[in-house]
């Protein structure tokens, strides 16, 4: 039984594999049906039907927008789980080796406290946060650095973050094994069971969980994500979950049947399984601006809709929740992949989202 929130069965059975990969059919643009443009400080607030539905609502949130009235109002009103977006990451917080900066990682704990929300910290080990000094460390170094990293920051948060994100994009792109890190070169393949180990010292109450990008559905990634964990949990290794990153686009999303899929294999490991990052990038659909939001709208609707289905499914996490702010327009070309306007009010989305947690 998970510790992060209490289940609802839906008992739904939807998988058989499909043989022909991950893809769903093309989504033909429908016109569109959801009003939108409420300000999202009115609208219903989606963390009560998440509640109703079992499962936390979380979002990514950046600790220099919490002084933002309108970013702090529609944050606390919609969701009940934070991701740090950047603040929990080692180079955020160790830029010089030996000093910890915790302030701002601390100033979204205090917001999610003040606003009864759940917190996950993200990410301890990731190739993609690791500070400049790290580099030139010898291995015996780096393994000593690495330590004091993970139990550091373990215990500062210890009782305030209810789950981890302790190693994060380890798997290879292709599927082909663990992705060339410099934890790998220098610590072996070892590294990722010991983070998870040095984690639960750290904190032993919180949920420690594996997070990929591109496994979500099933493929070869997927695969060997699976493989990662199953042989974790064979070794003992203290691993509560995975964490299925989930940046799509509305073009060609995973299928939810193939989810669902996924969800379920882990779920039979022991594992619970959170959608953990989830944007969905429409600025290639066809189609005229509200036909684009309205396929973005089933998107989110189906996929949301999954996690609500699966018992094991424990949460869905929006990486961000205003098109304001999203990492997207920097890495992959402007897009609106939130739920949210740029003024923060409701899209099409908001109520695919809705719907999905109201099993609508
Ligand atoms: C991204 C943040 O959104 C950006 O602001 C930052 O510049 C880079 O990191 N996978 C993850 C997240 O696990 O931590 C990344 O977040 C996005 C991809």
């Amino acid at each position: 039984m998970s510790r992060i929130a209490p289940i609802v069965l839906a008992g739904a059975m939807l998988v058989t594999q499909t043989g022909c990969g991950d893809k769903r059919p093309p989504v033909s643009p429908s016109p569109p049906t959801a009003p939108s443009g409420t300000p999202g400080i009115l609208a219903e607030p989606l963390r009560d039907a998440a509640r109703a539905s079992g499962k936390l609502l979380g979002a990514a949130v950046q600790s220099g927008f919490l002084a933002d009235g309108r970013y702090t109002g529609v944050l606390g009103r919609h969701f009940n789980y934070l991701t740090a977006e950047y603040e929990m990451k080692w180079d955020a917080i160790e830029r010089s080796r030996g000093s910890n900066d915790f302030s701002r990682g601390d100033a979204i704990v205090a917001f999610g406290q003040a606003n009864g929300m759940q917190i996950k910290g993200h990410a301890l080990v990731w190739h993609g946060s690791v500070p400049g000094w790290v580099g030139a460390l010898s291995a015996a170094d780096l393994r000593a650095a690495f330590e004091a990293h993970i139990q550091s920051v373990g215990e500062h948060f210890r009782g305030r973050v209810v789950a981890w994100d302790v190693v994060n994009e380890a798997v290879a792109d292709d599927g082909s094994g663990l992705r060339d890190t410099v934890f790998r070169q220098k610590l072996g393949d070892q590294y990722i069971a010991d983070a998870f180990r040095l984690a639960r010292q750290a904190d032993p109450q919180a949920l420690l969980f594996y997070n990929d990008y591109g496994g979500e559905g099933l493929n070869q990634k997927s695969d060997r994500i699976y493989s990662l964990v199953q042989g974790l949990r064979a070794q003992g290794v203290p691993i509560d979950g995975v964490g299925l990153q989930m940046h799509i686009t509305a073009t060609n999303p995973p299928s939810d049947a193939n989810i669902a899929a996924n969800v379920r294999r882990l779920a039979a490991l022991g594992l619970s399984v959170n959608i953990s990052e989830m944007d969905v990038r429409i600025r290639d659909v066809p189609g005229t601006p509200p036909m684009r939001l309205d396929v973005q709208r089933s998107v989110y609707h189906s996929i949301v809709g999954v996690c609500v289905a699966e018992p094991r499914c424990d949460a869905v996490t929006f990486w961000g929740f205003t098109d304001a702010h999203s990492w997207i327009d920097a890495q992959f070309g402007a897009d609106d992949p939130l739920i949210f306007d740029a003024q923060y009010a409701v899209k099409p989305a908001y109520f695919g989202v809705l719907d999905a947690l109201s099993r609508r």
